[in-house]
């Protein structure tokens, strides 16, 4: 083999990757059979896997690496930068989102294990012009410094919430079978793998207090 010849299909190759690792769209769900069977959408090599997304209430296809994270996804490919890279190792939680109605660390998680999941980050929490009460609660109690760790905080505080609305015990949970309350020592246990260098810990707490007396 001659080395053009050779440098021609690495180009080829090189190109159809590049163009196929990128594909990020807005795609009905009806559509998604055609869309699939594009050139540009479909894997180069067992390497590559097509995803499909429904990301804050919207189907989203792409290709990706097989190792590349669920956090990497929603950063680098759908350009949604409200979530948060601080560790990239599971200890932070500045990169909580929900997936499935349950708050996961998106660093710890491969994006192909996804196929199908519903996933809702910061932005599908709230919007600047109709805020989350979890967010409002935050901004009324000065729950952060930087901001930072914010929207995992807030991702997290919503699901503590949840989850002791739904009655699931903690570690200092005493009576498993009494009403689980949303005290302070549920509160900080449960919002323990959220963590906040600027330590904005109690006013924090006082927001996700807030919000679970209003019952909001
Ligand atoms: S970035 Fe995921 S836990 Fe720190
Ligand atoms: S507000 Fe700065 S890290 Fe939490």
């Amino acid at each position: 083999m001659s080395p053009p010849i050779r440098f021609e299909m690495r180009r080829r190759t090189f190109l159809a990757g590049t163009a196929s690792a990128v594909v990020a769209t807005n795609i009905p769900w009806s559509a998604r059979a055609q869309a699939v069977s594009g050139e540009a959408a479909a894997p180069v090599g067992p390497e590559q896997t097509t995803v499909t997304l429904d990301v804050n209430g919207e189907p989203r296809r792409l290709v990706v690496d097989n190792r590349t994270t669920l956090l990497d996804v929603l950063r680098e490919h759908l350009r949604l930068t409200g979530t948060k890279k601080g560790c990239d190792h599971g200890q932070c939680g500045a990169c909580t989102v929900s997936v499935n109605g349950e708050r996961i660390n998106a660093c710890l998680s491969l994006a192909v294990m996804h196929e199908g999941d519903e996933v809702t980050t910061i932005e599908g929490v709230g919007t600047a012009e109709r805020l989350d009460p979890m967010q409002q609660a935050f901004l009324d109690h000065d729950g952060f410094q930087c901001g930072y760790c914010t929207p995992g905080q807030i991702c997290s505080a919503k699901a503590v919430l949840q989850e002791i609305q739904d009655g699931v015990p903690s570690h200092v949970t005493g009576d498993l079978t009494a009403r689980i309350e949303a005290t302070e020592a549920e509160i900080r246990e449960r919002m323990s793998g959220n963590i906040c260098r600027c330590g904005a810990y109690s006013n924090i707490l006082h927001a996700i207090t807030q919000v679970a007396e209003d019952g909001a």
